[in-house]
């Protein structure tokens, strides 16, 4: 296999902090070639940093130019997924996106459409994938120990979590707030455990109590008067074939703890808690708790871009692909749909 030409577009935190190092790690596979950022200056300096040669802040100069890639691995912005991930695909390049996949369901059908019709690989950085404890559990249930699942409780919740940076209180940038920044990552894991369907049907509410009074903040202070997105979020998915879903996500929510970030999957024959690892069972007559005290670590960001890769190279991989993004988006947008139908 020949290397892979990487371009990267976007070069702020998830570049320089997640995506950069793993490629960094895979010079046999792939060599980061460009960046291209809204500020030159900034690009460039991200470029000298990871020993990049090529720098722009226009894509489309990029596709023209000796930086031309073979890839390209989007991290901009939530609104600027759709925009410079479909230009990629014209351009005859595999595209390895950010999450979420789009703003919304339409941009992320329109994506893996394109990339159907290219014959290119579009997949999406859902990254908690490749942890150790949702590895073994998903290898536990590939044994039908858990029987069928038929419920699954999914939590990613802050206490005062509003970040006071970046966009995540922007509608329009960013989509949305707690569902689409976070309840995303954990709607991934659990979809994962039941087939990645649609569901039937969905019902939903979103709050913005505490984002728009304001108030301590634990990831910095922030304006309540530009906040415009959910500081929190609950629904309820309904399945065919009778799974059901609650997933519950918050930027700010007035509870104990932090952060509590869990899966609580129930199946016929066993539940299990995602974090720390525990199946719950009956074994020989009397009911067990099982733990997994030796799971190690893994790079989750590394193990999902070496799936990225793979992929590309026609390999099966672990990873969110266009299809299930585009199923994962839909959902999202049905949750915000049945909060908005109050
Ligand atoms: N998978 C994860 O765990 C994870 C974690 C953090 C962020 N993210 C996602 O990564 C994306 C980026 O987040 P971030 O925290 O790196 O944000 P960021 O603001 O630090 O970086 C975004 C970058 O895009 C650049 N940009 C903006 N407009 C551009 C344009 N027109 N052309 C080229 N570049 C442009 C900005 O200059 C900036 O450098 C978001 O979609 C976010 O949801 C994912």
């Amino acid at each position: 296999m020949s290397i892979l030409k990487a371009a990267i577009i976007g070069g702020g935190h998830i570049a320089d902090q997640n995506h950069l190092p793993a490629l960094a790690k895979l010079p046999e596979r792939v060599q980061v070639v460009s960046i291209c950022s809204r500020d030159i200056n900034k690009a460039r300096a991200l470029a000298d940093k990871h020993g990049i040669p090529f720098a722009y802040d226009k894509a489309d100069e990029m596709y023209q130019a000796e930086g031309r890639p073979d890839i390209v691995i989007n991290c901009t912005a939530n609104n600027l997924h759709y925009p410079f991930t479909t230009q990629a695909l014209e351009n005859g390049c595999h595209v390895f996106c950010e999450k979420p996949p789009a703003m919304n369901a339409a941009q992320a059908n329109e994506m893996a459409d394109l990339a159907r019709q290219k014959g290119l690989i579009l997949a999406y950085n859902f990254q908690r994938r490749h942890s150790p404890e949702y590895t073994a559990l998903k290898n536990y249930h590939s044994l039908g120990k858990l029987g069928e699942v038929y419920h699954i409780k999914a939590h990613y919740l802050r206490r005062r979590g509003i970040p006071g940076w970046g966009n995540f209180t922007n509608k329009a940038i960013q989509g949305g707030g707690a569902m689409i920044d976070l309840g995303v990552h954990i709607l991934d894991l659990a979809l994962g455990l039941t087939g990645y369907q649609l569901p039937a049907r969905v019902v939903a509410n979103t709050y913005d109590f505490i984002g728009k009074a304001g108030g301590k903040g634990l990831k910095g202070s922030w304006n309540p008067e530009s906040f415009e997105v959910e500081d929190a979020c609950f629904a309820y998915l309904s399945f065919p074939g009778n799974v059901s879903m609650m997933l519950s996500t918050s930027f700010a929510l007035n509870m104990e703890e932090e952060d509590v970030v869990n899966l609580e999957v129930f199946g016929t024959k066993g539940g299990a808690k995602l974090y720390p690892l525990s199946v719950h069972t009956e074994i020989a007559g009397e009911l067990a708790d099982i733990r997994f005290p030796h799971l190690g670590d893994v790079d989750i960001q590394l193990e999902n871009t070496i799936a990225f890769l793979d992929l590309c190279e026609g390999k099966p991989a672990n990873i969110c692909d266009a299809a299930q993004g585009a199923v994962l988006q839909s959902i999202v947008e049905q949750i915000y749909q049945s909060a908005a139908n109050k």
